[in-house]
């Protein structure tokens, strides 16, 4: 028995759904990337993030010996103390008060493994927040009335959450709830006055 199939003919109309279809394809496709334009956006760094997350010049040639300075970089306080030879000797004389003097726990690169944790000895840089639950420490000096801290306090900071002391090293004195030194952010001189928070010199 034949096969009595006729092939279907092309209908008129065919021509017209191919151009149609063809036109859907397309505005479909524009509509996808119509949506993914913003969808992608929504990932990209607004120019706000990527402000907080650059690094910061600061200029410290106003600081004065003993004085200090705070910038904001990443949304946190840093502290750029200008150390006068007085301090600096002091560093050596209460190691055994500290928790950690050699910063043996720290996260430091090399030219930061010294007694003051600094590049240059005059210059402390380093993040004013507590290591215990992240209060603000403020800056007691040698000498201070305060009483929280001893008649021998050679000065450094004292956080009133509770009770942690570092010295003007930001290191953490012994039998206090901060279990670190204060950390210290990635930093390189650009001149002797220009400071960049946020990068430090090649390894
Ligand atoms: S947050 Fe500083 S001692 Fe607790």
């Amino acid at each position: 028995m034949s096969d009595t199939t006729l092939p279907t003919l092309p209908s008129p109309h065919d021509g017209e759904r191919r151009v149609w279809l063809m036109a859907a394809t397309a505005a479909g496709g524009v509509a996808a990337v119509a949506t993914a334009v913003p969808f992608v956006s929504t990932f990209a760094p607004s120019e706000r993030a990527k402000a907080l997350g650059a690094a910061v010049t600061v200029d410290i040639g106003d600081i004065p010996p003993g004085g200090m300075k705070t910038v904001e970089w990443r949304g946190k306080p840093v502290w750029i103390l200008r150390r006068t030879p007085a301090m600096l000797e002091g560093l050596s004389k209460h190691d055994a008060d500290l928790a950690d003097p050699r910063s043996a726990k720290d996260d430091l690169p090399e030219a930061l493994r010294n007694p003051g944790r600094s590049v240059k000895p005059e210059v402390f840089v380093a993040i004013g927040i507590c290591t215990h639950l992240g209060c603000a420490p403020n800056e007691v000096p040698a000498g201070s009335a305060n009483p929280s801290v001893g008649a021998d306090w050679p000065g450094g900071f004292f956080c009133p959450c509770h009770g942690s002391t570092f010295d003007l090293a930001g290191r953490v004195f012994k039998n206090k709830p901060a279990p670190t030194n204060l950390e210290i952010p990635p930093h390189r001189y650009l001149s002797d006055t220009q400071l960049l928070i946020g990068e430090a010199d090649a390894a």
